[in-house]
């Protein structure tokens, strides 16, 4: 009989934010026609900028057409994708060339396919609370482990001073604006993470879905701002959050063409895995994602990041009237609170859906360290999130 991967039966019953979508799916069942205020998972709520939905109708008739129409495109990213994209980069003051950018169907898809470069022996190290994928696509790898506990007390900004001795992990995953706690490496916090990178001979997996979220101009957007990274990281990219692409799908990974280990280029193997692997991303979307790098593209997804901003400030003055400490939301997409008195964070996550009817995120999700905590995207509606910020202030505030 066939073996199956045994690293299933490792893994928790079920992902984080299915687990949460079955719980408020049982809600609603119970409570039929109740509104829920939905502020767990970070899913957009702002359609597309105008930019890009004319790219995508322009990209449509192009396939209708014999003399416009496109077949197969290079597996790696089309080339008006890989300029756009890097174009993006140059125009920030990061030398990069058009072929370090591979198109992607999006960061969740790229952060476990990236692992078929690294063998199962390595092991990876995830500063935790983490996005829960990093954790699962490694169990179901067999890879090891180590997960590198994170608090108050260090911003939610572990440093390579925290690591244990002796620990060998040297798949490194930093994600900065920081999923889930909104927390932002600054330049020197994440050149002591490449300089480690470079001194061990590990790969930094650099996470950047959030970026478009940092205002504070001192704060690095790209890991590639940092001297060193060239030779030891890969960025993975994602249109989801920044142009509103969760439902569309396109992302982008930059591997450096000095990124080697061993003496191979991590750059020629990710060709060889997607030229293999796949047929790369439609034209109609690598159509889209282009759109996005325009001017007028970059402006109108500065539009709705201002109304997800806004959110933000609906719910830190709520949490800041309740006098809840928190991270996040200046900088970033989401909001990490400590639950009021004491409470555990699936204890906490009831009460808001039972009382009033607002979904959030247990930070024990993200591992034991979020136990106590609390996570808020700020991706709704102005008007639900108005309305649960009123919601959780006349709650809480009589407690
Ligand atoms: C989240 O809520 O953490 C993200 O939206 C999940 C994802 O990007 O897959």
């Amino acid at each position: 009989m066939i073996e199956l991967n045994p690293h299933y039966a490792e893994l928790k019953d079920s992902y984080l934010f299915y687990h949460i979508a079955q719980k408020t799916k049982a809600y609603c069942e119970a409570h039929p026609g109740t509104h829920l205020y939905r502020m767990g998972i970070g899913d957009v709520s702002l359609p597309l900028a105008p930019a890009v939905i004319e790219a995508l109708h322009a990209a449509v008739d192009d396939q209708a057409h014999p003399a416009t129409f496109h077949g197969y495109l290079p597996e790696c990213g089309a080339p008006f994708f890989r300029e756009a994209a890097a174009g993006h980069y140059r125009s920030r003051g990061i030398a990069l060339s058009d072929d370090e950018v591979f198109v992607s169907s999006g960061a969740s898809d790229e952060l476990g396919d990236i692992l078929d470069l690294f063998s199962p022996v390595s092991a990876a190290l995830i500063p935790e609370p983490a996005y829960p994928a990093y954790v699962d696509a490694n169990v179901m790898a067999g890879r090891r482990i180590v997960h590198l506990p994170s608090c108050e007390e260090n911003g939610f900004l572990p440093s390579p001073d925290d690591l244990p001795a002796g620990e060998d992990a040297d798949l490194f995953y930093l994600c900065s604006p920081n999923n889930p706690t909104g927390a932002v490496f600054s330049r020197d916090q994440l050149r002591a993470w490449v300089d480690c990178a470079n001194r061990r001979g590990a790969v930094i997996l650099f996470d950047a879905a959030y970026e478009a979220f940092i205002e504070d101009e001192d704060l690095p957007r790209s890991i590639f701002e940092i001297d060193g990274a060239r030779t030891c990281a890969i960025e993975i990219c994602s249109f989801s959050k920044t142009a509103g692409f969760t439902g569309t799908r396109c992302g982008y990974t930059v591997i450096p063409k000095e990124l080697e280990r061993g003496g191979q280029s991590l750059h020629a193997m990710w060709v060889r895995n997607r030229t293999t692997k796949t047929n790369g991303v439609s034209y109609i979307l690598q159509k889209a994602g282009a759109a996005v790098f325009t001017d007028e593209g970059q402006r109108q997804i500065q539009d709705n990041i201002r109304v997800y901003k806004e959110n933000a400030k609906t719910l830190m003055r709520a949490l800041d009237s309740l006098g809840l400490w928190y991270t996040g939301g200046k900088n970033a997409p989401y909001i990490w609170l400590k639950c009021p008195g004491g409470m555990g964070s699936w204890e906490f996550f009831d009460l808001l859906l039972e009382k009033i009817q607002v979904v959030g995120t247990p930070g024990a999700g993200f591992g034991a360290c979020g136990e106590g905590y609390f996570r808020f995207s700020t991706f709704g509606s102005p008007e639900d999130t108005k309305e649960a910020a009123a919601r959780m202030e006349k709650l809480l505030g009589k407690a």
